[in-house]
């Protein structure tokens, strides 16, 4: 069971290189279940006992099971975590020849450890929209071969380097691209159009990512850790839906928001920060019969975990850490906390969520900041602002959050499932 759970969640992984790919992956698995996707522009049939979900901007996906469909007196448990992580973005594709071979600019998308994107294997994923008859229509793209790179410049010619090196995103962290024995190129655009069999000019925009093509893998001596990009947060989108489709028969609707746009803050309209987990939990209520009194009454009676990645103490940073509060790889999953409300944890949702631990018989650490570090944060404290819901903060140890390459704990992913299927089964309060 714990190496399918494992094997499993590095095929998610591998076959989630942007929030589109892991929202349209999500999809295939939530389907395989029976699970129904409804579009919010139609009117909504809930039966009681069945598996719905909604995707805004392909990229977010709200996943619920309607269990007794009685919102109102049991509250929804709500389970957040994001598809999103940090990133290179093609600015627009354009190409510009330098050198003898093409260069494409980036943007920094959130904040990832800029030099882990030096001189690896990648390639570019996305999505590209192109024009049909019915119009214009969105389509996943992913090139699966390395196929371009960021290298290093020589340390013979760059002494400084290894003092701490600035690297400017505008002049020093463009894409490099090769594509040889064709025409002149203008634009990325052009060359995926070439690859998908498409009219050189049929792609009229796109959002594309670099990502890492090196796969996921088991890693540790006894392969106690498994290594990766975007473990944060995807290893936790794919816990939540291991528990979502897991569990059935409950008395509260259970709900599971897959937000993209955490790591630019949330405020998009499909992000944390928008009023889509509102609107389907309203309409959630309104289609059980329920009028919108039940709906605002159903808030403060549902219970949110926000689940994303905890930073375990690095035994050679282990400075870093309050050492009180030093979650290890494989200690179970991590309450966190902050006085300044980055995490939405209280004392009664902690509570809370120590009793779903003892439930579920895993153990439970937890994390704080040392009082002179800032810290991160999340979507918890957004997304139950927006409706009053008790909410608690919490996530899997990993080392490298925001590396091209982090790494985190086999046993601890379980657990995390375990938890959350607790807490979904959990009915009234
Ligand atoms: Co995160």
């Amino acid at each position: 069971m714990k190496n399918r759970n494992i094997n499993d969640l590095l095929d998610y992984l591998d076959r989630s290189p942007s929030p589109y790919h892991a929202v349209a992956e999500s999809a295939v698995r939530l389907k395989k279940n029976g699970w129904q996707e409804l579009s919010e522009q139609d009117s909504w049939d809930l039966q009681a006992d069945t598996g719905y979900y909604v995707i805004r901007n392909g990229s977010s996906l709200l996943a619920f099971n309607t269990g007794k469909l009685m919102p109102s007196f049991t509250g929804f448990r709500i389970i957040t975590a994001h598809t999103d992580s940090p990133a290179f973005r093609l600015k627009s594709g354009k190409l510009k020849e330098s050198q003898g071979v093409y260069k494409t600019g980036i943007e920094v998308l959130g904040g990832p450890i800029l030099s882990t994107w030096l001189d690896r294997d990648l390639s570019l994923a996305g999505r590209v929209v192109v024009k049909t008859e019915k119009g214009i229509e969105s389509r996943l793209y992913r090139k699966d071969d390395a196929s371009v790179m960021i290298p290093n410049p020589a340390i013979h010619l760059n002494r400084e380097l290894n003092q701490g090196f600035e690297y400017n995103p505008q002049s020093q962290l463009s894409l490099l691209i090769t594509a040889s024995g064709g025409d002149k190129l203008q634009s990325v655009h052009q060359l995926i159009a070439k690859e998908v069999n498409l009219e050189e000019d049929a792609i009229l925009d796109a959002d594309i990512i670099a990502y890492d093509t090196q796969k996921a893998s088991l890693t540790g001596w006894n392969k106690e850790y498994f290594s990766s990009g975007r473990i944060d947060n995807l290893a936790t989108c794919h816990a939540a839906l291991e528990a979502a489709v897991s569990v059935s028969g409950q008395d509260a609707v259970t709900l599971t928001a897959l937000f993209d746009n955490e790591e630019i803050g949330s405020r998009t309209p499909h992000g944390a920060d928008s009023a889509f987990l509102e609107h389907v939990m309203e309409r959630i209520v309104l289609a059980s019969g329920g009028i919108r009194e039940d709906y605002l009454r159903s808030c403060p009676a549902s219970f949110m975990i926000s689940a994303d990645g905890a930073h375990a103490v690095h035994p050679n940073f282990a400075k870093l850490h309050d050492e009180a509060y030093a979650p290890v790889l494989n200690g179970g999953p991590v309450l966190k906390v902050n006085a300044n409300w980055n995490y939405s944890t209280t004392g009664e949702t902690a509570a809370q969520f120590r009793l779903l631990c003892r439930g579920a018989g895993v153990n439970c650490q937890s994390y704080l900041n040392r009082s002179d570090l800032r810290g991160g944060k999340s979507l918890g404290p957004i997304a139950a602002s927006r409706m009053g819901i008790p909410s608690v903060d919490v996530g899997n140890p990993m080392w490298s959050m925001h590396s091209i390459r982090e790494t985190a704990g086999v046993s601890d992913h379980q657990d995390m499932i375990s938890v959350l299927q607790c807490h979904l089964r959990q009915s009234g309060k």
